[in-house]
């Protein structure tokens, strides 16, 4: 049958069967021994909310036990499951930590969930820009400095958010932003959705929960044994009213939440509480040897691993191990090339991979031959493609948004013509656009479309980067609001 009358299920068999050493989501990595309970997980367990098996949206036997075992283990004051992922998490979180009209800090490199939230709950949000790291060009840390600052210029402040890990690993200090916040009673939310393994191993950083945050999402899905769309909200401090939390999360899921994806996570927190040492040290021995194995790259860098295990670099507070960022920078590849050298010829598949970069994501569930045959193919390729043709080119902060002339709701609900995408400069914006993976917006709709963000897009498309428009499809077109159709902001 040719490819494209596949079902989907048939697809995903032939992928399954087809074998690539998975360094994506889920953090499972098919990996059954680890966790059998995932292979159990079929039809005739899939049932509704019948007597002895609790509800999620009233908890009160197995789920609210298993809850709070997941409590106890990262030690929140209480943890709700999300089976609409970290997605859902976070917009419970915002809902339950702000009023309509109040104004958040927020990391610009938000995941677009962060940025949903604002829309939703009519939120007026200032951007924190995190630095331009200057080695691998990667976002890095948004330092406490930064929020103390930010915090005496808005005052009104009644929420602080931020992604720690990124999509890259890069790590922010909670403990010295939850003390600059709290010192003002304001809250902190932590998108944890990629640190769902932090806290149990001194391998890997603490995490956020530890240091003090109010609220923190997680995505149990990306780097843990749990199906996909599984996550976990923990709630902590009084900072942000817990019946609100409760009341929000049950907001933004179904009223059907899916045992299997329940009984996947009550499977992950239990085979933590039994095996984490053990797990957690084979993870950290296969990371150790992948470095020592990849030390002799010479033109592919990685960031913290190989010959830079341990390294730091200015603009990072800590990399998160579990990520390996490959820098294509000194390199004849792209990131985008590189992906698709190691999916096409050595059937290893990564997250994702950007024009200067590409993001291996290990997991709980990465296992023994992960060492030899990504270190083996990054090998492989750099000696083949060889070094850069040209000096990269210097990497620019970014010091400056694009000015907002309209308020982000306004816009992304005011009508307005496709546009292509050079005839759009100085117009306003209607729409998100942005590269998936990572999710994080280049434009948001109400800000004007300047030149080096239209230079950006350009850049990133003709690397072959997946580019998003939430109307348009750029770069060719997007959605362009007419300039006299835009009412300055103050
Ligand atoms: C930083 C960040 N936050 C939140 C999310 C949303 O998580 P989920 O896919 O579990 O809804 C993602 C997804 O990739 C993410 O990268």
């Amino acid at each position: 049958m040719p490819k494209e009358d596949r079902s989907l299920l048939e697809r995903l068999s032939d992928h399954h069967r087809e074998g690539y050493l998975s360094l994506h989501m889920p953090g499972h990595k098919e990996n059954v021994d680890l966790a059998p309970y995932l292979n159990t997980l079929s039809a005739g367990l899939d049932i509704t909310e019948l007597p002895g098996f609790d509800d999620l949206h009233d908890p009160e036997g197995v789920l609210a036990e298993s809850m709070r075992r997941a409590a106890a283990l990262w030690g929140s004051r209480k943890s709700f499951f999300q089976v609409n992922g970290s997605t859902g998490g976070l917009l419970a979180a915002i809902r339950a930590a702000t009023r309509r009209g109040d104004t958040i800090l927020m990391a610009r490199h938000c995941h677009k969930a962060i940025y949903h939230a604002v829309e939703l709950c009519g939120l007026n949000p200032v951007f924190l820009l995190p630095p331009v790291e200057e080695t691998f060009g990667l976002s890095g840390s948004i330092s406490p400095e930064m929020v103390a600052q930010a915090l005496e210029a808005h005052p009104e402040t009644k929420l602080v958010v931020y992604p720690s890990p990124t999509y890259d690993g890069v790590v922010s200090d909670t403990a010295g932003i939850c003390a600059v916040a709290h010192e003002k009673t304001i809250p902190v939310l932590v998108d944890e959705a990629h640190g769902a393994h932090l806290g149990f191993s001194s391998a890997f950083p603490p995490s956020a929960v530890a240091q003090g945050a109010d609220l923190v999402v997680a995505s149990l899905h990306k780097m843990l044994p749990s199906l996909t769309q599984t996550a976990i909200l923990h709630a902590s401090g009084q900072r942000v009213p817990m019946p609100e939390v409760a009341r929000q999360t049950g907001i933004f899921q179904s009223s059907s939440p899916s045992y299997l994806l329940m009984a996947s996570m009550d499977g992950c927190v239990r085979l933590l509480e039994e095996q984490k040492d053990a797990l957690f040290a084979a993870w950290t021995r296969r990371l150790e040897t992948f470095d020592r194995l990849a030390k002799d790259l010479k033109f592919l860098r990685l960031a913290g691993h190989g010959k830079e295990a341990g390294a730091s670099y200015p603009g990072i507070f800590a990399l998160d191990p579990a990520k390996i960022v490959i820098s294509t920078r000194n390199s004849a590849l792209t990131g985008v090339e590189l992906k698709e050298k190691l999916a096409e010829q050595y059937h290893i598949e990564l997250e994702m991979a950007l024009d200067h970069y590409a993001v291996a994501m290990t997991g709980l569930g990465t296992d023994d031959t992960m060492p030899e045959t990504l270190a083996r193919a990054l090998l492989e390729l750099d000696e083949a493609y060889g070094p850069a043709q040209e000096e990269p080119a210097p990497l620019e902060q970014v010091n400056q948004l694009p000015p907002r002339r309209m308020p982000l709701e306004e816009a992304a609900r005011t009508a307005g013509g496709l546009t292509f995408l050079y005839d759009a400069m100085g117009k306003v914006c209607g729409e998100y656009i942005w590269a998936y993976p990572p999710g994080i917006p280049l434009i948001t709709p109400g800000e004007e479309i300047t030149t080096p963000l239209v230079q950006t897009i350009e850049k990133l498309y003709r690397a072959g980067v997946h580019l998003i428009g939430t109307r348009g499809k750029p770069p060719f077109t997007t959605a362009a609001l007419q300039d006299e159709e835009a009412n300055p902001t103050p």
